[in-house]
């Protein structure tokens, strides 16, 4: 079975850091994939900018290496190839320098009106060069639409000036702020597990869900991200953006129409319902980790502050989080008393982010002592890797001999039933943009009131300044964070049930 694509309209998408890990790792074979989809026009161009000078054969060569491994998994890809290279053009410019900036202009706009797409795949720090140089060169018109990737900002104050920067040369309307966990396809499926069906929303609240969870398990470590990571740590790389959004797709009430002011409206009143947390209950509520050397895919790996002086020599001593745990609620109706427990953090026993939605147990259980225990029901949305939904039921034991309980899931693999290659979520973003359709993404006012959630957790921190628990890489996590859920006479599901 093949999945239905329709095919976008024709448009320029400039990749501003086009020879970047980004760029190559997810962009670039994203768009293959829609390319050799037929998803993409023809005439459409994609144009990378770096400082590096290349010539267009220069940079189709890297992109062509950077596909290798799409083609080699997929060999049916390979006629494909050479005609999406073909697509592909190169510029170098400085963002802070005039020079080329004309001529790229004139490139451009030789084509006429067409929808064109600016994706800032660099750091923030060039951000305002961008758009203010984009402005000036009259690239901001009617069909240009400009894509921001996180980090936006290391707090509320520094997002509000990358906003207000972003803000002055292009409308909210043409910003796209991405958070890829959005385009993951069991994201957007919990949307229709949620208002495509009748069955859940009778209980999706707080007489019959008892709490929620939420893991994004990683088995990579510092990579080669040195400088950005350090500076940012769990918080604020995965929970502000990625854990935070989903939590909000967990927690929002139903939109009047899948729009994206609709959609995006109910997010941000759950991200304005969350209750701070501060100095007062930081230590209580939540758990900051840092990995030791440890095993991770089969082999043994060093720990943070061996791989932090690797990358950067000298460098021997980080109090940067590698792994969050923390326990959160949203103060409404809808989920007054249920917690909301959140983990993620890097080298940890397996790569696996799922939300796991645990239902309260049955108020009496008729059954015998023999039967077994009647466990509580759970919805377990897998996002990956097997990306799937399963709901864990009480069955009776199949065959003669007694009535006895089993807890066994009825397991919906997306691979399996549908048989089709999932999209990533890069894939489906960029044509979203294309299309013009900012449903999947961050409105400014979310990105705002996820920090300011977020704010008082790094100021209690910097108040406490206890050290980050170490834990081996290879596990899951410190100890404190099972406490955590402990303590709640709860515990983090495994896929044991
Ligand atoms: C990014 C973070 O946003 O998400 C990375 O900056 C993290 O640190 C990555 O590794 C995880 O994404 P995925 O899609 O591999 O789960």
């Amino acid at each position: 079975m093949t999945a239905k694509t329709v095919p976008v309209a024709t448009f320029d998408l400039v990749i501003f850091g086009g020879t970047g890990d980004l760029a190559l790792r997810k962009l670039l074979p994203g768009l293959f994939r829609r390319y050799a989809d037929g998803q993409i026009p023809e005439d459409s161009r994609i144009i990378g900018v770096a400082r590096d000078s290349l010539s267009d054969d220069d940079y189709r060569a890297r992109v062509s290496q950077a596909l290798a491994p799409v083609v080699e998994s997929e060999p049916g890809l390979q006629p494909r190839l050479a005609p999406f290279l073909l697509r592909l053009g190169y510029h170098a410019l400085d963002a802070t320098r005039d020079e080329g900036w004309q001529a790229f202009a004139d490139e451009l706009q030789a084509q006429g009106e067409r929808i064109r797409v600016f994706y800032l795949s660099t750091s923030p720090g060039l951000f305002v060069d961008l758009c203010t140089r984009l402005k000036a060169h009259g690239l901001n018109g009617g069909q240009s639409r400009v894509v921001i990737e996180k980090p936006i900002g290391k707090d509320s104050g520094s997002a509000a000036r990358i906003n207000d920067a972003v803000g002055s040369v292009f409308s909210e309307g043409q910003t796209f702020r991405i958070d890829h966990y959005l385009g993951k396809e069991t994201v957007q499926n919990l949307m229709a597990l949620r208002f495509a069906n009748i069955l859940f929303e009778p209980l999706w609240n707080s007489n019959y869900i008892d709490h929620v969870q939420i893991t994004v398990a990683e088995t990579v470590g510092l990579e080669k991200r040195a400088g950005y990571y350090d500076t940012s740590g769990a918080l604020r790389d995965m929970v502000q953006n990625h854990l935070l959004q989903l939590l909000c797709m967990v927690a929002m009430e139903s939109p009047a129409a899948m729009e994206a002011d609709a959609v995006r409206d109910e997010k941000l009143k759950v991200l304005r319902s969350l209750r701070p947390i501060d100095a007062g209950d930081a230590s209580q509520l939540t758990v900051r980790g840092q990995y030791r050397a440890g095993a991770s895919n089969g082999g043994a790996v060093p720990g943070y502050l061996d791989e932090l002086s690797r990358l950067e020599p000298g460098r021997t001593e980080s109090r940067t989080e590698t792994f969050v745990a923390l326990k959160a609620e949203v103060d409404n109706w809808r989920w007054a008393g249920v917690p909301f427990y959140l983990r993620t953090g890097k080298r940890l026993a397996e790569r696996v982010s799922e939300i796991v939605i645990a239902f309260r147990p049955v108020p009496h259980s008729i059954f015998e002592h023999g039967a077994g225990p009647v466990v509580a029901n759970k919805l377990v949305l897998r996002l990956q890797p097997d990306e799937g939904v399963k709901l864990w039921l009480m069955i009776k034991d199949p065959g003669p001999g007694g009535l006895r309980l089993q807890h066994v899931p009825l397991d919906m693999s997306f691979a399996e039933a549908f048989g089709v290659h999932q999209p990533e979520a890069y894939e489906r973003l960029l044509m979203d943009v294309v299309r013009g359709n900012p449903t999947l993404f961050m409105r400014r006012d979310e990105v705002e009131a996820a920090w300011k959630w977020i704010d008082p957790i790094l100021a209690a921190w910097e108040t406490l300044r206890e050290s980050p628990k170490p834990y081996t890489a290879g596990s899951w996590g410190p100890g404190a964070a099972v406490a955590l859920i402990e303590r709640d006479g709860r515990t983090w599901h495994e896929e044991a049930g």
